[in-house]
């Protein structure tokens, strides 16, 4: 199997939004790589996601397949011993996460289990097989709020919520098996991404599909926090360049465009041609506890050391994604359904926050 293929990647978590937009993007761009997916399926993963990628596979015959789907935990060393042994990988990129702040605040148990204790067991395999190069997808969160400035790589790590502690927690372990056992770990610690396919709990498809179905769009407090808005394109860009030319051991932050939450509802309203003012449409909830205010990632230092600037401007590639999920109504009518989607929301009005 191996003589076929130069390289092969072990992706983590690649059913979600962000690893499914980037085994796409990597899929198209490399066909010298063999890409292996391997997720649990939580909520939040959709095999859907991929199954332009799938389909076109099938028809190849196993030897020669560039895309392999597993389904299987982080958690679980026996799996990773064996894909470990099976493929040899060149590289692990660790997408697999609990990825939202408001399911924390409700149970954490998930977020240490899968973004602890999973991070643990895979960097603990990789070191045991040696393995040359591990990627860890991070976030602005880890460091907090940022009233003013910018936080760089090396500012304090001052996490708010369980989310974003579990991350902050993943990161540091990592720090410490890059120096401890010399594994050649990279962080990557992107900003808000927003883009097609992803799980309609977050605010750009939730606001989307809520303004579509005539549904109000819930709003935490005042609706001015700021955060830093990366088109997912532009992620998946940077971890491409992080992976073939990141130094080890480093960190990268990665970032986009700063605005508030309701100027983002208000682009999102504007795409839509909604009648009537933003108002109509909206509805403020009492704010997340211990919610943080500004992100505001600094990242020169990608762009000076790697070259990456951004490519996708935040008007036009909103306008965009208004339009992906105008066109896959079915993709997140089929989620908005599931009762694991519906518990949620009910919880979330039970605290009066969403
Ligand atoms: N979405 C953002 O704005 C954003 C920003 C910065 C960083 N990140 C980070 O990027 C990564 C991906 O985020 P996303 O938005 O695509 O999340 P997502 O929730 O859409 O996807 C997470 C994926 O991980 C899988 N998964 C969860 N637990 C698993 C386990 N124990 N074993 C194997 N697979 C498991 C899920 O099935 C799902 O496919 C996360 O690590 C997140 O912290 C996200």
């Amino acid at each position: 199997m191996s003589l076929i293929f130069e390289k092969t990647i072990l992706i983590c978590g690649g059913a979600g939004f962000i690893g499914s937009n980037f085994i796409q993007y990597f899929y198209n761009k490399y066909p010298e790589y063999r890409l292996v997916n391997l997720d649990a399926l939580t909520y939040s993963g959709n095999r859907q996601n991929l199954v332009s990628i799938e389909s076109k596979e099938m028809i190849r015959p196993l030897v020669e397949r560039r895309y392999h789907f597993v389904q299987g935990d982080i958690c679980d060393s026996q799996i990773l011993n064996r894909l470990f042994k099976e493929y040899n990988f060149s590289s692990v990129i660790n997408f697999a996460a609990e990825s939202h702040v408001d399911r924390s605040l409700c149970s954490s148990y998930d977020f240490i289990r899968t973004n602890i204790n999973g991070v643990h067991n895979l960097i603990e395999t990789s070191r045991r097989h040696s393995l040359p190069r591990f990627i860890q997808i991070s976030t602005d969160e880890v460091y907090g709020d940022v009233p003013v400035g910018f936080s760089f790589e090396d500012s304090p790590l001052n996490p708010s919520s369980p989310y974003s502690a579990s991350k902050a927690s993943a990161d540091l372990l990592i720090k410490s098996y890059t120096r401890s056992h010399k594994l050649p770990a990279i962080i990557v610690r992107g900003s808000n991404n927003f883009g097609p396919l992803q799980y309609p709990e977050k605010l750009v498809p939730l606001a989307i599909s809520n303004f579509l179905e005539n549904k109000k769009m819930p709003v935490h407090g005042t609706g001015q926090h700021i955060r830093s808005w990366l088109y997912v394109i532009d992620f998946c860009r940077a971890i491409d360049l992080v992976l073939h030319k990141g130094r080890e051991n480093e960190t990268y932050n990665v970032s986009g465009t700063a605005k508030t939450n309701l100027e983002v509802l208000q682009a999102i309203h504007k795409a839509l041609r909604l009648s009537g003012h933003l108002d109509n449409h909206k509805i403020h909830t009492r704010d997340r506890p211990g919610a943080d205010l500004r992100y505001a990632p600094g990242d020169s230092k990608i762009q000076h050391e790697l070259g990456w600037t951004p490519k996708y401007i935040f008007d036009v590639v909103l306008n965009d994604t208004v339009e992906w999920y105008l066109n896959n109504q079915a993709w997140w009518k089929e989620i908005k359904q599931k009762s694991v989607f519906i518990e949620h929301y009910k919880r979330q009005e039970q605290a009066n926050y969403y």
